[in-house]
């Protein structure tokens, strides 16, 4: 095969090497447009992995890449005069002048054309090419030349930052953040060699803005870093090499994905590979691991279908198939790692204490979990859970260690949870005129045993018409309160749980059938009249709801606070409003179901008037020394509808009425939302919510073991974490997984006690378990 590589970067020169080794007989040549040894850049660092791939297909390069790597396993922390440090991350650096001299002297080696100080045009710079790689970095003129085709989708990432090298050599992966009189800039700093460390400075726009950095050339941008991180550099000097660069030279990271990979231009094929098919944030550091795995991926895909011309359009569909599934992982990581470094200074930076901050941002791209910094570093872990647990006013094991964050208690006014774990409301569709039965007594008792700290029933409806369907329970006569009273007292005398009430009206989701005969379908008989912020059906099909007079919000009101008044007597420990979902108080505060045009639609004070209304109303009802929650839906997932920016805004205004915890849920407002799921998919809804305005949360959505419990309460990304659908597989769900993590300081039922020693063994023959899913 003829093939031609525009750019020298790690990837071009990679798969042109991997090529060239497997068959002498390909003529393969890279065109680059710098001089061999004139490169942008300070160090790249590497994992572990990548360098095992490296061994595997190239092990010479791999062994000189090795030699000149500087390997380190401490990352360090300089925060508000605090300097913390945890142990075994096991990190490569390298210069990336040095890894791209070792890849070109291996392609010459190899008999690889290199040719430098070449511009390219574009594809028809190569004619005669089989195979054009357009390995030219993440403004590729080749991707740009058949733009339409590949369909790139750039976002601007709102930070500014600027690479800069220094001469002092860090000995940890050290990340320093100072405050300025206008905000936080932060360094994420790594030695590349013996020497010499790269060191990128990172702020927010606003804060850029600030300092007029916007306006300032490249050597007073780097008099005002050397300034603000003297400390760190300790009379060492900053050091630019992007002299290229117009201008300040402080640049904005733009995530990159492309529709397509590759293109037939009738004489060629060219193919996207590393930063041109894709980016990653340098938060997490994985572009130089993408390239190098993209030029290991297209190989591969060679070998397997052949390397011969007439199998390069095989070979490239294998290749984006394989790649785009590891880019994706690799892409949603970095987006998180990211993310937190935008939002740090607002959210973390002066409220955290350093010990949690340091967590938080271990944490920061949700892949590594509290068992995974366990296996890093069990002594600073274990300190760090002393630290936790004496915060949070824990008791020490049996054995002097403390508790692991599941199990700390939590206090809200006079109520204290015994850990942090809760079941969430549940829809069970069994009551019968909106009295629960034995059916509830068996299924809520069952959990109450099971080991959460709080137990809430389903949605509990205020009044007949304010059901989802005709199986769901109520709290509006005497015969529910005596039915409640008997699960109440139950969970009371016989459990250490406490147990909430969470009351809700369906609005217009009202009048629907029971779960197992169509969700949100409307029932064919036996219906009631339905009611809305506007009148807007749910389902093209479904009944249409009456837009709400005064009238009606204040039969509604009365009816909440009917029901409040009924479950602080019986003896719920925590109420909770359900203003998620879409039911009657979510379709008011989003603007895709509330059309209103007087006091109660708008903006969002208008569009949260009534539910507010109806919240304080309850509050002033409810014990003063009971706390209060409200369940919010802190993305619609749908264009037009609330995002967490406005979820933020109502969190406050609850939190000022006097709300304890808001309960970070989403979605559900229109049928034709967009959620994206996934592990912990709404953890960082809470971490905003509890982070930016400062009011206590509730996690929920795909948490589903001890492991994922205590990495988001020890990072403060929640306070208390909800636990769905993994309490209905299996009631005993909190003993379990203590079990599971050898805690052994969690009491089972007395009735069960027997059971305890002999499951713990069972789990202990099993062998070590951390994380049930791979982080
Ligand atoms: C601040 C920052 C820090 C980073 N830190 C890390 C890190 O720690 N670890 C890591 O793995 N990655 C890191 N990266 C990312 C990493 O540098 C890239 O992801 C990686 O270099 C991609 O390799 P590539 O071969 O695809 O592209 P590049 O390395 O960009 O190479 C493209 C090459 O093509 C050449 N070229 C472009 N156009 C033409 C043309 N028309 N004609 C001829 N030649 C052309 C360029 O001169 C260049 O040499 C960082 C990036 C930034 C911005
Ligand atoms: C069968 C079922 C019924 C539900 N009913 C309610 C409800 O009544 N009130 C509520 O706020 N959420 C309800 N939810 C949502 C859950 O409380 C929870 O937010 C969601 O299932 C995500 O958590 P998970 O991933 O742990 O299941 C229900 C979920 C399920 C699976």
């Amino acid at each position: 095969m003829n093939i031609a590589c525009v750019g020298g970067g790690p990837a071009g020169l990679y798969f042109a090497l991997l090529m060239k080794q497997r068959h002498p007989e390909h003529r393969i040549l890279v065109a680059e447009r710098n001089q061999p040894f004139d490169t942008f850049g300070w160090g790249v660092v590497f994992s572990d992995a990548t360098l095992q791939a490296m061994r595997q297909w190239d092990p010479k390069t791999a062994r000189e890449i090795e030699d000149a790597f500087n390997h380190w396993d401490d990352i360090e922390l300089v925060l508000k005069g605090r300097r913390i440090r945890t142990t075994g991350h096991g990190f490569v650096g390298i210069g990336r002048k040095k890894m791209l001299n070792i890849l070109q002297q291996r392609c010459l080696d190899l008999g690889v054309e290199l040719m430098f100080d070449r511009e390219v045009k574009g594809a028809e710079d190569f004619p005669d090419a089989d195979l054009i790689v357009a390995s030219d970095g993440v403004n590729s003129r080749l991707r740009a030349q058949y733009q339409a085709v590949f369909k790139p989708d750039i976002l601007m990432r709102p930070n500014r930052y600027i690479w800069l090298g220094t001469d002092k050599a860090f000995d940890a992966f050290t990340f320093d953040f100072r405050r300025t009189q206008h905000g936080w800039f932060q360094a994420h700093i790594y030695r590349f060699d013996q020497t010499r460390s790269t060191f990128i400075v990172e702020t927010t726009e606003e804060v850029f803005q600030a300092h007029g950095l916007g306006e300032m050339d490249q050597d007073q941008s780097v008099a005002f870093c050397e300034a603000l991180f003297e400390e760190a550099l300790d009379g060492h000097r900053l050091l630019t090499n992007a002299r290229h660069l117009r201008g300040s030279s402080w640049l904005n990271f733009g995530r990159l994905i492309c529709e397509q990979w590759s293109h037939f231009n009738g004489k060629s094929h060219v193919v996207l590979m590393g930063d041109s098919a894709h980016t990653a944030h340098f938060a997490i550091g994985s572009g130089t691991k993408l390239a190098i795995d993209d030029a290991i991926g297209l190989t591969r895909q060679f070998d397997i279908a052949g390397h011969d011309a007439a199998k390069i359009p095989e070979a490239l569909e294998g290749y984006a198939a394989e790649r785009r599934i590891d880019v994706a992982r690799i892409q949603n990581a970095a987006r998180n790692a990211m993310e937190w470094f935008e939002v740090v200074g607002r959210r973390y930076a002066d409220t955290l204490e350093p010990e949690q901050f340091m967590y938080s941002m271990l944490t920061r791209s949700q892949r590594l979990s509290h068992e995974n910094l366990r296996l890093r570093d069990p002594v600073w872990l274990s300190d760090y859970e002393r630290w936790f647990a004496e915060r949070a006013g824990a008791e020490p094991l049996a054995n002097g260690a403390a508790p692991p964050p599941m199990f700390t208690p939590f206090k809200a006014r006079g109520l204290t949870l015994h850990n942090r774990v809760v079941v969430s409301p549940m829809a069970m569709y069994s009551a019968v005129d909106g009295a629960p039965t034995d059916f509830h007594l068996v299924h809520l008792g069952a959990r109450a045993m099971g080991g959460a700290a709080l137990v809430f029933p389903e949605m509990i409806c205020v009044s007949p018409d304010a059901r989802i369907t005709p199986g769901c329970a109520g709290l509006w006569n005497d015969e529910q309160s005596a039915g409640w009273r008997r699960i109440v007292d139950f969970v009371h005398r016989e459990t250490p749980a406490k147990i909430g009430l969470q009351l809700g009206h369906a609005g217009r989701k009202g009048a629907t059938r029971v779960a197992w005969e169509g969700i949100d379908e409307p029932v064919e008989q036996g219906g009631w009249p339905l009611i809305s912020a506007s009148p807007i059906p749910y389902l093209p099909h479904s009944v249409p709801p009456r837009e709400m007079t005064r009238e009606d919000m204040d039969l509604v009101l009365e009816a909440f606070v009917a029901a409040t008044r009924r479950g602080a007597e019986i003896g719920f420990d925590i109420l909770e409003l359900h203003a998620a979902h879409g039911y009657l108080l979510s379709s008011f505060l989003s603007p895709l179901t509330n059309h209103r045009t007087d006091a109660y639609g708008g903006g969002h004070e208008n569009r949260a008037r009534f539910p507010l209304e109806v919240f304080c109303a309850m509050r002033a009802a409810w014990p003063q020394a009971r706390p209060m929650s409200v369940r919010l839906s802190v993305t619609d997932w749908s264009e037009g509808g609330n995002t967490p920016e406005d979820a933020a805004i109502f969190a406050d205004q609850f939190k000022a009425a006097g709300a304890d915890l808001i309960d970070c849920s989403s979605g559900q407002v229109v049928c034709d939302d967009h959620p994206v799921y996934g592990r912990l998919y709404q953890t960082p809804f809470s971490d905003k919510i509890r982070n930016e305005i400062g009011v206590s949360t509730i996690a929920v959505g795909a948490i589903s073991e001890a492991d994922h419990v205590n990495s988001i309460i020890a990072a403060g990304r929640a306070d208390l974490c909800a636990v769905a659908r993994p309490h209905l597989a299996d009631p005993s769900f909190v003993l379990h997984e203590a079990a599971r993590i050898g805690i052994d300081a969690v009491a089972w039922p007395r009735q069960y006690a027997s059971a305890k020693a002999q499951y713990q063994s069972n789990l202990a023959r099993a062998g070590p378990v951390t994380s049930k899913g791979a982080p």
